[in-house]
């Protein structure tokens, strides 16, 4: 067997799986369905938590239990909040009167929508004890690090470069999350003024950081089918985190424009972006965002004040699945899946993996 293959499977035995797979956390999609059917397989359920409120999270996590089984392992994500944004109201107003062009007049104090506290959310997870919590956009502080330890909540922090990866190991970090920039949705970097010009791809990101930390690296962008598992897998990683094919699962519940879109969306069909919420994310490469890169464009306001005032454009767009202007979120690698429903995508994706690197065949 090789080494990237008993790796792996030590890496999922440790973690109650049967697969080395694991569902990307996806803010913005916590589809109970999708996460059942993916612990179902084998692989790991993950909520990305930081839209909901404290209660939510508990009842997010009864439920996923009621469906998946009570020891069912669970990663629950939260984002490490950024420093206060600066505000300017006169650039808001700019930035309000672009997007009436797109959506719905933009209402006053929009932009003032603040997501919800996370001293309280990291309270909810640890009474709700996941089997990990994995964060991203920056680090537990020590107590906060030593509460998961003691709640025996493993931590597992995301990094983009190997700065940030070193940096979390020695915060403390139990594995580290590798998100590559091809990535879909935010990219996790630690300060987002750099997010965009640190963004490093897996092939060169995953055997960096396997090289420079002691603990397991998960890798995350990129990753469709069984040969991006099986490359990422022998660059180094334990195991693989896969977001944005995913979504093109019947159980994601996702816009159907978005959903189609993925489908056919070639690498160079998505974008860096700031347009949505005012942090660096892959999206499609939409007629919005297209318009909001544009010179004549204002620049987007800082994170969160332009995820506040993108929301009426976003709502709107949702009500009448319009492409357009839907947050439509998508790593490069997208359509390389070929996903049937999620558990027996998983299924399947785990024998092809396992017969990539010398296990059993995929008949077997
Ligand atoms: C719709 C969407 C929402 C996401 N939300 C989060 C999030 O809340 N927290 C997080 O750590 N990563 C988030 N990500 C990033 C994923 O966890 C993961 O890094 C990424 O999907 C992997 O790349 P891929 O999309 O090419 O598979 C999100 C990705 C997508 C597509």
């Amino acid at each position: 067997m090789s080494a990237a293959l008993s790796r792996a499977r030590a890496f999922a035995a440790a973690q109650r799986l049967r697969v080395p797979l694991l569902q990307a956390p996806m803010a913005g999609v916590p589809s109970l369905p999708l996460a059942t059917a993916v612990a179902r397989a084998g692989g790991l359920a993950s909520m990305g938590a930081l839209l909901l409120a404290p209660a939510a999270i508990g009842d997010w996590v009864a439920r996923f239990r009621a469906e998946a089984g009570a020891d069912a392992p669970l990663q629950l994500n939260l984002w490490v909040p950024d420093p206060p944004p600066r505000r300017d109201a006169t650039h808001e107003a700019r930035v309000a009167a672009f997007l009436a062009h797109h959506g719905p007049a933009v209402p006053p104090g929009a932009g003032d929508a603040l997501p919800p506290d996370f001293g309280a959310q990291l309270d909810a997870v640890i009474a709700a004890r996941p089997t990990v919590l994995s964060t991203i956009m920056g680090l537990l502080d020590p107590a906060q690090a030593t509460r998961l330890r003691e709640a025996g909540i493993a931590w597992w922090a995301t990094a983009t470069t190997v700065a940030e990866a070193r940096a979390a190991v020695a915060a403390g970090a139990d594995a580290i999350v590798a998100q590559g920039s091809e990535a879909g949705g935010h990219r996790g970097a630690f300060d987002a003024g750099r997010a965009r010009d640190e963004a490093v791809g897996l092939f060169a990101l995953l055997p960096a950081v396997a090289d420079a930390v002691p603990v397991p690296v998960i890798a995350a962008g990129g990753i469709a089918d069984a040969r991006t598992a099986a490359a990422a897998l022998l660059l180094g990683a334990s195991a693989v985190q896969i977001g944005s094919a995913l979504l093109r699962c019947p159980e994601a519940g996702i816009a159907p424009a978005w959903q189609a879109a993925l489908a056919t969306a070639a690498p160079e069909d998505t974008r860096l972006t700031r347009a949505f919420s005012g942090r660096w994310g892959r999206a499609l490469a939409t007629a919005y965002v297209q318009a909001a890169a544009m010179p004549d464009a204002p620049e987007p306001a800082p994170y969160p004040v332009q995820r506040g005032l993108t929301a009426p454009m976003r709502k709107a767009a949702e009500a009448i699945d319009d492409l357009a202007h839907l947050q439509a979120w998508s790593g490069q690698g997208v359509a390389l899946a070929r996903p049937a429903p999620a558990a027996a995508w998983i299924g399947s994706l785990g024998r092809e993996l396992e017969a990539l690197l010398g296990g059993l065949s995929p008949s077997a």
